[in-house]
């Protein structure tokens, strides 16, 4: 039985478990529906194994050796795959200015970082894709047990996955890639090609862009290694299976006719209105990060132009330009919003 409809089964049984809400003492009453479908591991109910077979299906989805639901963001993903594959003393090769959680990672599994540096776009200020040969020099002189690349980075610029994997498996390290910005990446022909079926852990966020509550997440898995202790040292032992759940629904949806159906709408749709905002530039892998310059404005003054004057916030900006994300969740009445106000700042 999947996770949702194992929450939706009545059960007569009278419970002295935990949580002691019961399912019917709704302290937060608008959250009522939350509070009665949030269950413990009783006999009753057992759904760690509804748990374990909704991972198993969703591994088939992505073509991963395994997938493990996460409750803790992309973050618990990146320090899971780090104490799976790394020892006390092992080399560990990151970006500079990667996401806290890599370092952080690091110092929780005792490794020693071994930095790179991204160049950056001189017309848009974001950082550029990781250079494979980069790397290769890097792994050439330093014996590292794992590299970590953050593809896409936040503003959409994508790295050679396969081509750093191949070097990663010639040097012997494991390829960690944050994908946190990627969850759609799967499920669409018209984005960049995602990590999960190449590097040995990929680590997305389906709250990001994919639609999912704050803070789910996926961990997938492709190599030899066991990521479930890891999981177990920095995870609770009561987990919110309303949250687990949502995960199930959130790639059933992903996956279906309907989930791919509304994910191109969005694709075409902003491609086509970018087509036809001439006086703005435009850069980026990934379709759904709009990556924006304008001609006349700073990113700062283009941000605070679009907040102020026409109620848009942003997600990054830099001095060069703006990014507004998009998702699953991205309504075609925002994105007209967004480029009518584009067109409109001369
Ligand atoms: C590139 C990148 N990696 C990892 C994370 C952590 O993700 P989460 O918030 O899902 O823990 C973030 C969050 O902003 C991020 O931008």
């Amino acid at each position: 039985m999947s996770l949702v409809n194992l929450l939706r089964k009545t059960c007569r049984k009278t419970f002295f478990t935990t949580p002691s809400h019961a399912r019917r003492f709704f302290i937060y009453h608008k959250l009522r529906n939350l509070y009665k479908y949030d269950i413990s591991e009783t006999e009753a109910y057992n759904p760690q194994e509804a748990l374990s077979k909704a991972q198993e299906r969703v591994a088939k989805i992505y073509g991963t050796k395994s997938t493990n639901f996460l409750l803790n963001g992309s973050t618990s993903g990146i320090i899971a795959s780090v104490l799976t594959c790394v020892s006390a003393g092992d080399k560990v090769l990151i970006w500079q200015d990667a996401h806290p959680c890599h370092a952080n990672a690091l110092k929780l599994a005792g490794a020693i970082p071994v930095y790179y540096n991204l160049e950056i776009d001189k017309d848009f200020g974001v950082p550029l894709a990781v250079k494979p040969e980069a790397i290769e020099n890097t792994l050439k002189k330093e014996k590292v047990k794992a590299v970590i690349v953050t593809s896409p980075t936040y503003e959409g610029i994508v790295s050679d996955i396969p081509a750093i994997k191949s070097l990663c498996e010639k040097y012997g390290a494991y390829l960690i890639v944050d994908e946190a910005h990627g969850a759609l990446y799967p499920f669409s022909d018209n984005l960049p090609q995602s990590a999960v079926k190449i590097a040995d852990f990929t680590v997305q966020s389906l709250h990001k862009t994919a639609g999912g509550l704050n803070p789910t997440a996926l961990l997938h898995c492709n190599c030899e290694l066991d990521t479930s202790e890891a999981l177990k040292l920095i995870s609770t032992t009561s987990p919110s299976y309303p949250l687990l759940a949502s995960i199930e629904a959130n790639i059933t949806y992903l996956n279906s006719k309907r989930g791919r159906k509304n994910l191109e709408n969005i694709i075409s749709t902003i491609q086509s209105l970018k087509g036809a905002c001439p006086n703005c530039q435009f850069s980026g892998d990934d379709v759904t990060k709009i990556l924006v310059k304008h001609p006349k404005y700073t990113g700062y003054e283009l941000s605070e132009i679009l907040f102020e004057k026409y109620s848009i916030e942003d997600e990054k900006t830099n001095e060069k330009s703006t990014m507004l994300l998009c998702g699953i969740g991205t309504s075609e009445k925002s994105l007209n919003q967004l480029f009518n106000a584009l067109r409109h700042i001369k």
